[in-house]
């Protein structure tokens, strides 16, 4: 069943052929909820909230869209989406979102698009549609460049020394990458809320196991066919994706069979009627590279740059292997927050990055034995059963 499912994911990888030829994705999401056709801007208008919207360009030309719902200028919080997301998916619950919970407790809420996303496919010189140079990323350039520039954006436009930031998945990645290999860094952090974390991927289960196993094939194969976007909004896969996983199938194919072995299974903190509010939004775009860079971390066994080849990286890092990142100088103040049932951010790898790390102050184990990858943004409940200790925590430093 697992290679059947990896099979059916390689084949919808394959359709996702970056295009210039461009595809109206809106007439794919007709007959879906509303919140599935409205975009982070809209989604705030329609629950209350005005929302700024920014850009940013970073040191290597990427401008990228920065969102800010204003509050209190003395207390700004940074949000950090996962990978194939977008800021969307701290609104997408409405008025149980923790982006709306935290602008309505008076927070000043930024969040962020890092390169390669719907919001932030654009760059100076490069372009998306046709420069293969303008998806040569992964975690590490979001780390290095997106989150820097935002952070630094933000502390200008506030005038605050300091800011907090709460990341779910690639959104802890980031920060990890940015706080070890620019440490000052750290001082403008003064809290970091990390919502399923991942760091080490040692303890995956099938099928995200087996795929691990045949990961430096795909890339060579989805390297060889020139595709270097992957799940982009404007997409063929995108726009297949929404009409497939639209229809009343939707929800038991795309959602249970192909979600869930991956996140974990947690069929009533995600119901039917908001599964189809995600479709809009989720999956998004970022590059192949990205990918390999995780499946590189996942089968190295070590949290490290990516890995070139033996040659390359002797140029690249004046070494045959790519450097670990060092975690020991993550000196910021970190709080843990993970589920049971997590499939991607174990509970395993998690315990291994807590040890690793020398300024832990908080480490929350969610109670639900279903609480999922998903659940920490998208849970029917978690506004119930997770915010008011994130506010909690918050409070301590704003
Ligand atoms: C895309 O399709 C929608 C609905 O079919 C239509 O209203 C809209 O004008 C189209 N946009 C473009 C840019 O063609
Ligand atoms: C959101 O959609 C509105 C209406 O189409 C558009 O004017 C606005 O620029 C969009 N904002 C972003 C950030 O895409
Ligand atoms: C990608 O970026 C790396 C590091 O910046 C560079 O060495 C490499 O040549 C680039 N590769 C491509 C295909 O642009």
């Amino acid at each position: 069943m697992s290679i059947v499912k990896s099979i059916f994911f390689l084949i919808l990888m394959l359709i996702d052929k970056p295009v210039t030829l461009s595809i109206n994705i809106t007439s794919t999401l007709i007959g879906l909820p509303e919140d599935a056709r409205l975009n982070f801007t809209q989604l705030a208008y329609k629950y209350g909230l005005v929302v700024r919207e920014y850009e940013v360009i970073t040191e290597d030309g990427y401008i990228l869209k920065l969102f800010n719902i204003q509050g209190n200028k003395k207390r700004p919080v940074l949000l950090a989406h996962g990978i194939f997301g977008t800021a969307d998916i701290y609104l997408l619950r409405g008025k149980t979102s923790l982006g709306y919970i935290l602008a309505k407790q008076g927070y000043d809420v930024w969040a962020l698009n890092v390169r390669g996303s719907r919001y932030s496919r654009k760059h100076l010189t490069l372009d998306p549609d046709k420069d293969k140079a303008f998806w040569n990323f992964s975690f590490h350039e979001h780390g290095y460049y997106d989150l820097p520039a935002n952070i630094d954006f933000i502390l200008q436009s506030t005038g605050q020394n300091q800011l907090s930031i709460i990341g779910i998945s690639e959104g802890t990645t980031i920060t990890f990458v940015l706080a070890s290999m620019r440490p000052e860094y750290n001082e403008k952090i003064n809290v970091f809320l990390a919502l399923a974390p991942v760091v080490y991927l040692q303890n995956l289960e099938p099928p995200s196991s087996i795929l691990l196993q045949f990961s430096a094939e795909i890339n060579d194969l989805l390297t060889v066919l020139g595709f270097e976007e992957l799940f982009g909004y404007n997409s063929i896969f995108k726009a297949i994706y929404n009409i497939i996983c639209g229809q009343r199938i939707g929800y038991d194919l795309c959602l249970k069979i192909g979600f869930f072995p991956v996140t974990g299974a947690d069929a009533d903190e995600l119901e039917p009627e908001f599964y189809y509010t995600t479709i809009g939004q989720f999956p998004d775009g970022t590059s192949r590279k990205n990918l390999a860079h995780y499946t590189q971390v996942g089968r190295r066994r070590i949290f490290a740059q990516y890995d070139y080849g033996r040659r390359m990286n002797l140029d690249m890092y004046q070494s045959a292997a790519p450097p670990e990142y060092s975690l020991n100088r993550v000196t910021i103040k970190v709080v843990l927050i993970c589920g049971k049932n997590d499939k991607l951010s174990t509970l395993k790898d998690v315990q291994i990055l807590k040890d690793r790390l020398p300024n832990v102050i908080g480490f929350r184990v969610m109670e639900s034995n279903t609480f999922n990858h998903l659940d920490h943004v998208w849970g029917r409940n978690v506004h119930k059963v997770s915010y008011p200790f994130i506010i909690k925590t918050l409070r301590k430093f704003n």
